[in-house]
């Protein structure tokens, strides 16, 4: 729950918000800003009745201002560990974090991290859900929340639903109603944990379309978490790949297909060799089945 409230509003770190005074407006496109670097990072977890497990080991990757950076690796690799360091929730036991130069201690506005797990609360509308975080932290007045968190809605396709509750939104919606309630803090950067596991097919790929789409107007920061090669591909600037036990980096991979990304992307000539050359990563790292 604590994790939630920081996640919808960053509300551990007023000094961030005070400093992020750009842009003004959450869809606004951003001047290159948001720079992550990940640096020798190692982590443990205590465990009860053994020693530390390691999950990660001395881990370093970028995710450059205004480009797409996809972490891509197999199931209990460290992806959310990394997710959860970059976003301040946990601390490293050796390396650095930072973010525009300045070392990552807390969690901030400035990175809003979106899981897989709704972070909407039942029990507010969807307009107040998405007004939440800047009038938790007291940026903006009522009025102006609530025109930033219309403007988004409208953006996202959810003019006439801002009045229902969650419970009354088809798993898209709320998907879409979750990028609003992060973008609405005019974070520099966005850090996405699978956010459309679970989805069906046909709405996955709409939301891979929204997603792209939303990131090539605004050209925020972002480092998207997935497990699906085909999705990493269409979105990705930058795959990097993880290995496992212990998490590791083990590639960078530049996808240098053209913006804009449509459907026609995923047919050409370079993606295919881009998805072969991936496959060789993953089938070596043991995060495909080769049979
Ligand atoms: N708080 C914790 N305490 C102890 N171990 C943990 C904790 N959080 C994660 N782990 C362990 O660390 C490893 C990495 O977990 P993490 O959730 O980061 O993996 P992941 O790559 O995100 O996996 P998935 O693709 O399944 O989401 C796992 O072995 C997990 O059991
Ligand atoms: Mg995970």
């Amino acid at each position: 729950m604590m994790m939630q409230t920081s996640a919808t509003t960053g509300l551990a770190s007023n000094a961030t918000a005070a400093q992020q005074a750009v842009p003004v407006s959450p869809l606004a496109p951003r001047r290159r800003q948001g720079h992550l670097v990940v640096q020798g990072v190692s982590k443990r977890f205590a465990q009860r009745d053994s020693a530390p497990a390691e999950v990660l080991r001395d881990c370093s990757f970028e995710v450059e201002p205004g480009r797409l950076t996809v972490l891509m690796g197999p199931s209990g690799c460290g992806k959310s560990t990394l997710a959860y360091l970059l976003a301040g929730y946990l601390a490293p036991d050796a390396g650095s974090l930072t973010i525009d130069g300045m070392p990552i201690t807390q969690a901030g506005p400035d990175r809003m991290l979106v899981f897989q797990e709704t972070a909407l609360w039942p029990w507010m509308s969807i307009v107040e859900n998405v007004m939440f975080g800047p009038l938790a932290r007291g940026d903006m007045s009522r009025a102006q929340a609530r025109q930033a968190a219309e403007a988004l809605l409208q953006k996202f396709g959810l003019v006439g639903f801002g009045d229902r509750y969650p419970s009354q939104l088809s798993g898209g919606m709320k998907r879409r109603a979750e990028l609003a309630q992060a973008l609405i803090n005019s974070p520099k950067v966005m850090i996405l944990d699978e956010p459309f596991r679970g989805l069906d097919v046909m709405t996955r790929e709409l939301m891979q379309e929204y997603y792209v789409q939303l990131f090539e107007e605004t050209q925020l920061t972002t480092l998207f978490i997935t497990t699906e090669l085909e999705e990493a591909i269409f979105l990705a600037d930058r795959i990097v790949f993880m290995g496992t036990a212990p998490g590791r980096i083990v590639r960078g991979l530049e996808v240098d297909l053209p913006h804009p990304r449509t459907i026609g992307s995923m047919t050409s000539e370079r993606y295919l060799e881009i998805k072969k050359d991936a496959m060789a990563t993953l089938i070596e790292y043991g995060a495909v089945s080769t049979d």
